[in-house]
């Protein structure tokens, strides 16, 4: 069937996910792509942005305590689909994606799209630090002609139509009764005072708008943040950090638990 382009659309803070979509791309091999950036709260129009009909949209998501982020899955519903061709992915720290793939490709169709293909792949865990490393460096060079090739495979499928109406339910693993996502939090990054210059970037980066500055002074709203990493990652200085004692307890529990390397699984 007839595509005219690839539209990757990801919540991503801290850039694995948009790593692997970009791969993805590559191997689907359209030559126009375009991206909705649906990291940050000040992101484009959602709901419009998926560009012209007849292309085909790559959604990603992280998982966060084996589910979508909640963060990405309330933009994704305000995606319109309308009967595009959509790929759905979901990145991981390692451990498992549990049910965030079902659940990715059922936030997908109830927002209008035709999933044709998901895969899952590994990311750097958001929880990683220099002391304790999780999945360091991923998704690596492995992991990126894994994408290249998931593309290909995908583009190969939609070649082969005539139309979306072609399209068989594609199998994906997972439990239609989710396993229960995040709790309520109340935790976040510290900020080591005698470090931070002021300088603002952590209050760019954060999807969900936890940190302001009052003052001289860099508040972060624990119930709002989502533990995404993304302040952490960005600080230049590294005045902020994950280092409530209960991530630190979960950070340890990973590291002895999800040692053994896991793989790209796709299903097209
Ligand atoms: C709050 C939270 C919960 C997470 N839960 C899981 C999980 O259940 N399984 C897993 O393997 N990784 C988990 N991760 C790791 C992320 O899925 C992983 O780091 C991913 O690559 C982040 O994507 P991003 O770089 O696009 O933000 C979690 C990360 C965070 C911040
Ligand atoms: S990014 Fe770092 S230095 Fe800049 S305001 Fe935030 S904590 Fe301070
Ligand atoms: S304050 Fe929380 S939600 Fe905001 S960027 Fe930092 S870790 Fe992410």
């Amino acid at each position: 069937m007839e595509i005219s382009g690839t539209e990757l659309v990801y919540f991503s803070p801290t850039g694995t996910t948009r790593r692997v979509l970009n791969g993805i791309a590559k191997g689907l091999g359209y030559e126009r792509v375009g991206m909705l950036d649906v990291t940050m709260t000040q992101s484009r129009e959602w709901g419009e942005g998926v560009g012209d009909a007849d292309n085909v949209v790559v959604i990603g998501a992280p998982v966060y305590a084996g589910r979508v982020a909640a963060t990405a899955a309330e933009r994704i519903k305000q995606l319109e689909g309308k009967g595009r061709a959509a790929v759905v992915v979901v990145v991981y720290g390692n451990r498992d994606y549990d049910d965030a793939l079902l659940e990715l490709s059922d936030l997908a169709k109830a927002a209008g799209f035709v999933v044709v293909a998901g895969g899952a792949f590994i990311g750097e865990h958001s929880f990683s630090t220099d002391e304790c490393e999780l999945a360091v460096g991923r998704p690596d060079e492995v992991d990126a002609n894994a994408a290249v090739s998931f593309g290909e495979q995908v583009r190969g499928k939609l070649d082969g139509l005539s139309g979306l109406g072609d399209v068989e339910g594609v199998g994906l693993p997972g439990n239609a009764e989710y396993k229960d996502g995040m709790s309520v939090n109340d935790m976040g990054p510290s900020t080591d005072e005698g470090k931070c210059g002021m300088c603002g970037i952590c209050v760019e980066v954060c999807p969900v708008d936890a940190i302001s500055m009052e003052g001289f002074e860099l508040k972060t709203d624990m119930q709002k943040c989502i533990l995404c990493g993304a302040c952490v990652r960005e600080c230049r200085v590294g005045a902020r950090a994950l280092d409530d004692e209960r991530i630190e307890g979960i950070r340890q529990r990973l590291k002895a638990g999800c040692e053994v390397r896991r793989e790209p699984e796709v299903f097209v």
